[in-house]
């Protein structure tokens, strides 16, 4: 079955795009997109200093643009993963009645880290620590979603 799975940060410039780009290039038949929270970025490529460190993985986040997360997402996607506490609650203040969509915050998928948010590197600077945080999640999501 084909998965359609949203990533979701606040400004959609670091955490969801890095997110975004590490699931399409480990985990292959799915259909992805990121989104925002926040408006505050809308259009933009993903943060420079993030390209940076994910392309030095060999992910390519170039392509990638920011959008706002809307209420109609949850019709869109079958799963809707956020970065931290706030992300959630922000997504789930939209929810339409009677949706069901899964929201699951990244790190669930990596328990054995024992990190219970993704930080965000916009404000630590620490977008390798991000990044390996957000491997570890995506292989454990790519395992859930074949389980
Ligand atoms: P993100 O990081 O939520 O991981 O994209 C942020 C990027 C920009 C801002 C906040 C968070 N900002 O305040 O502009």
């Amino acid at each position: 079955m084909t998965h359609r799975i949203l990533f979701v940060c606040l400004g959609n410039i670091c955490r969801s795009p890095a997110a975004e780009g590490v699931f399409r290039a480990r985990v292959p038949d799915c259909q992805t997109d990121s989104a925002g929270t926040s408006g505050w970025h809308i259009g933009e490529p993903p943060y420079g200093p993030m390209q940076a460190a994910a392309r030095a993985r060999g992910i390519d986040l170039s392509d990638l643009r920011a959008r706002q997360f809307e209420a109609e997402d949850f019709n869109r996607f079958d799963l809707i993963v956020g970065m931290d506490a706030e992300n959630i609650k922000n997504i789930e203040a939209l929810r339409p009645a009677g949706n069901d969509t899964p929201v699951r915050m990244l790190t669930d998928f990596a328990p054995q880290t024992g990190a219970d948010h993704v930080p965000d590197p916009y404000y630590t600077r620490d977008f390798d620590g991000a990044l390996d945080l957000i491997e570890a999640a995506v292989a454990g999501l790519g395992a859930y979603l074949r389980a």
